[in-house]
């Protein structure tokens, strides 16, 4: 799987979210008490860029209707049998890449 860098560790400090494209997908990357993680960028309720979400502690909440994904698991916090897709992260110095399938 190729490890494509998405964007550089210091534009996410704790507590923060951010959207990166990777050509036409989209991916939600957070930053939880400085351990970087991430999901798929599409909410899988509406199509929703969770990426745009705010992080509230560990969940991302969605921009558009609110529904809240663990940002470490991709789990849905009200309906445990949904989840958003987690994708692996590798930190090399300042870089955040993704292990994109
Ligand atoms: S699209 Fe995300 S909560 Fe509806």
């Amino acid at each position: 799987m190729p490890l494509v860098k998405v964007a550089e560790l210091s534009a996410l400090p704790p507590g923060t979210l951010m959207e990166a494209l990777v050509g036409e997908d989209s991916y939600a990357i957070c930053n939880l008490n400085g351990a970087i993680h991430a999901l798929d960028g599409i909410c899988p309720h509406a199509g929703g860029p969770l990426g745009q979400g705010e992080l509230r502690g560990a969940h991302i909440v969605c921009p558009w209707h609110a529904w809240e994904w663990n940002c470490q698991t991709g789990v849905n916090t009200d309906d445990e049998d949904q989840a958003v897709h987690t994708i692996p992260v590798k930190i090399d110095g300042n870089d955040i890449f993704l292990d994109l399938p």
